[in-house]
């Protein structure tokens, strides 16, 4: 006989914890996407799943040698499903009214439910899951079965509850064996130790990874639950924690359940709460926003959920960065395996960094325990320094696909693409102990590859990458694309202005990489004044994605009439099939050129037919495409989009200082305000709304004040500013007053 606890917990308790989530936030469904990899995907930094998928993961595990390395999967034990039966058999689904079940993904309190009514047994069944947010050892599956009619109506009614898991297949990444069966007698639990079947590199991976895997009550068997026709209703929870150590997980267990259902969800939806409230949230206002609100909401979620949580019960393991599609994806083909590349510094990071500085790096110190397998893999491809793989998991050697040999090889980007966002963290942050202890170190390594990597024409005083591919993965192998030396360029100033900053007296150094930073051709066509991507590029040619448009923004690096013309040259020949932050790029640059209309156009483009319906998950490509699902780096690319694009924001380092920039703003179509809580600026965190024309700054309990600097004039500002800026007029440009 099974050990079956039973919590009774009166109806109006439990309605009263669920605090109906504003209609922005809340996602609700009477028919579940056809593809289900079109469920939300949850995660809390440590674990993460997609609903009723088959694979849970854990950060950094991954299973596979070199390229094949992907993360580990662990059976999903967390997809159970309940069924209310009676002694002749259990429901089926004909026994549910047509729409008879709402699906809902409650964004703000960060859990996933299904809600369904048998309107002629007079019974509603609610199935909940979320990855413990606090408890982040811990995933949760909790149905509540409630009776509607009144007892003397009960003669037959169902008497009891069957719950059966629904794992998938057994795992190819893991053996697992049981290492207690969990007996009757008390707080012993069913254990596994699973250990990953393959090393990523030995070199820089001497063990298997091994985890522990415990659950609150094993569902080997399907489980009955009584549910005597006289209780009104039933309530049961399941709970599976994992971890490395066995002792971390056990912990996790038993402080999880020593606590209530209430309490417990509580705790998950009160840790969800505090990050809208305190981190992050975007609102807009205007007519019709109801649909675009679900969709930044549903993108800072999704993003949010695969980064570790800032507070937790047990301590947390180091991070393995954020993938294109999330900790809770990564064993299919179609989901990059779950390993880092650009996307993490360009597309997602500047976001990130707006939930909070700790965010940021925490995903940026990936990269610096990285530094060591990146300077083997420089010294390996015969260059010095530092050579970040264009793909990295575990253990920070190139793990890319042996499908796509010229991604590894001629994506060079990557490394200086890290560089450019370690000193956009500075420009905003203005942490300068965190850019001499952390930044520099990467910084001057990345510069060391750069020059071992350039052919310099001594004669013509000129320096090429030969052999590279940029952005657009449709040219390999290519000279000087335009975009890998722009981003080089930039890294190279900033290790010389960190090497110099932080004391370093290598004064040769700097010497060697000013030379080469300064003699690093940048393509342009005279006749047409635009950028050729790359050398030989004939125009019209078509390119996959946005790459020479980049020197607008993001990098900041090129904003001349070549810019311009750019535009109009790759807006036309860019692939209809490109991704989602392809769009995102040009509506951005076309904000920063006033060109509203077609900026309205492409940001609409960047999202419309990228985001599902039901669950607003973004797809890598447009409907009609295969493509990955829960495509962060396209939210990332939407997202800087309206913060940076519409907003009119950034952050630059300007010497020794950071500046932050404030352009006129402008606001999608039908949205009247956009009202961000919180802007980091230093020190500062401030709430910031943007209409047309019109951009105004609080940052109440600052730690630091403002002045506005402009052609060399000083206006102190206080804590809080107001401007009505246009895009015709000369940017604000902001500093932290000394
Ligand atoms: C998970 O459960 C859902 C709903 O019960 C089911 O449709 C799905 O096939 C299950 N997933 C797996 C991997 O079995
Ligand atoms: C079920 O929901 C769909 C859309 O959500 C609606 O079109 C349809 O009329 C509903 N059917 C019933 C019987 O309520
Ligand atoms: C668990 O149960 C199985 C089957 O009953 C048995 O073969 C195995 O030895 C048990 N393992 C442990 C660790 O008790
Ligand atoms: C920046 O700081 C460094 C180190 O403190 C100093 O040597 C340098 O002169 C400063 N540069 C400027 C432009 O103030
Ligand atoms: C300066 O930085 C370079 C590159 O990282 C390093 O090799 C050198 O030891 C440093 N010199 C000093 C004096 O710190
Ligand atoms: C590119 O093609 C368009 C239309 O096909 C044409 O109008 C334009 O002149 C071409 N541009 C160049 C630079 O050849
Ligand atoms: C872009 O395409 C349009 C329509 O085909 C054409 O009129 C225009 O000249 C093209 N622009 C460039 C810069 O090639
Ligand atoms: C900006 O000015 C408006 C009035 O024009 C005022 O209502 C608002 O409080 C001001 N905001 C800040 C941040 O000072």
């Amino acid at each position: 006989m099974k050990k079956i606890v039973i919590f009774v917990v009166s109806l109006l308790i439990l309605r009263g914890c669920l605090g109906e989530a504003p209609d922005e936030y809340l996602l609700q469904t009477y028919s579940l996407p056809s593809d289900l990899n079109f469920m939300p995907t949850l995660g809390n930094g440590h674990l993460g799943y997609t609903v009723y998928g088959d694979a849970i993961f854990m950060n950094g595990v991954y299973n596979g040698a070199g390229g094949n390395s992907k993360r580990a999967r662990i059976p999903n034990w967390l997809n159970i499903t309940a069924q209310i039966c009676d002694r002749f058999g259990c429901t089926t689904e004909e026994d549910v009214a047509v729409n008879g079940t709402s699906y809902e993904m409650n964004l703000r309190d960060g859990y996933y439910r299904s809600l369904t009514t048998f309107r002629s047994l007079g019974i509603t069944l609610e199935q909940r899951t979320y990855p413990h947010k606090f408890y982040n050892r811990a995933l949760v599956y909790e149905v509540v079965a409630s009776r509607l009619t009144n007892r003397k109506a009960r003669v037959n009614s169902p008497q009891y509850l069957k719950l059966t898991q629904h794992p998938g297949s057994s795992s190819d990444a893991f053996q697992f064996v049981v290492i207690n069966n969990g007996s009757a007698s008390g707080g012993d639990y069913r254990v596994l130790r699973g250990q990953t079947e393959v090393l990523e590199f030995e070199k820089f991976q001497p063990n298997h990874h091994e985890i522990f895997v415990i659950f609150s009550e094993s569902l080997e068997q399907p489980l009955q639950l009584e549910w005597p026709t006289w209780q009104d209703q039933l309530t049961h929870r399941i709970v599976i924690s994992m971890d490395r150590q066995q002792s971390v997980a056990q912990k996790e267990l038993q402080d999880v359940l020593q606590l209530s259902v209430k309490s417990l969800f509580l705790k998950h939806t009160e840790s969800w709460n505090q990050f809208w409230d305190t981190e992050f949230s975007i609102q807009l206002r205007g007519d019709d926003v109801l649909e675009l609100s679900q969709i930044v909401n549903a993108g800072i979620f999704y993003l949010a959920s695969s980064l570790p949580s800032l507070e937790t019960n047990q301590e947390n393991e180091p991070f393995f960065g954020l993938s294109p599609t999330g900790l809770g994806r990564g064993n299919l083909e179609a989901d990059y395996q779950g390993h880092n590349f650009w996307d993490t510094e360009i597309w997602m990071l500047p976001v990130v960094t707006q939930f909070g500085y700790e965010y940021g790096k925490q995903v940026l110190d990936y990269r610096t325990r990285k530094l060591e397998a990146a300077k083997y893999h420089a010294y390996a491809s015969g260059y010095k320094g530092a050579r970040f793989p264009w793909e990295s998991a575990y253990t920070g050697t190139e793990v890319t696909n042996p499908c796509c040999p010229e991604v590894a090889r001629y994506e060079i980007h990557i490394s200086p693409d890290i560089s450019f966002a370690l000193q956009k963290f500075f420009a905003q942050s203005a942490d300068f102990d965190w850019t001499c202890d952390k930044a520099w170190p990467i910084a001057a390594e990345v510069a060391e590859f750069l020059v071992s990597r350039t052919a310099c024409e001594e004669l013509k005083e000129v320096c090429h990458f030969l052999g590279v591919m940029g952005p657009d993965e449709d040219h390999p192998d290519v000279d000087d694309n335009v975009y890998t030396n722009a981003v080089a360029k930039i890294a190279l100033d900033f290790a010389v202005w960190a090497g110099q900053m932080c004391g370093n007296s290598s004064t040769e150094l700097f010497e060697k990489w000013t030379k080469v930073s300064n003699r690093l051709v940048i393509l342009r066509n005279e006749e047409l004044d635009y950028h050729p991507q790359h050398l030989g590029y004939v125009p019209n040619t078509t390119v996959k994605q946005a790459d020479t448009i980049l020197l607008g923004f993001p990098l900041n690096f090129d904003t001349s009439s070549t810019h311009l013309n750019d535009l109009k040259m790759y807006a036309n020949v860019t692939r209809e099939s490109g991704p989602a932050m392809t769009w995102s790029m040009f509506a951005a640059n076309y904000l920063h050129t006033a060109e509203y209309s077609r900026a309205h156009e492409y940001f609409e483009r960047g999202y419309k037919s990228y985001v599902r319906p039901e669950f607003k998950v973004w797809s890598e490509t447009p409907v009609g495409y295969e493509g990955s699902a829960n495509f962060l780096t396209g939210i990332g690319g939407f997202l800087q989009a309206l913060i940076f694009g519409y907003g009119g924001l950034d952050f630059v380092r300007n010497g020794n200082r950071t500046t932050m920039v404030m352009s006129g703003s402008m606001t999608p179509p039908n949205v009247n305000e956009v009202e961000v809580n919180f802007i980091r600026y230093g020190m500062n965190k401030c709430q910031w709304i943007f209409r047309n024309k019109y951009s105004g700054m609080n940052c109440g309990k600052s730690l630091q004040s403002f002045e506005m600097v402009q052609g060399g004039k000083r206006t102190l500002l206080g804590t809080s500013f107001n401007f009505s800026v246009s895009r015709e007029d000369p940017p604000k440009y902001i500093q932290i007053l000394r």
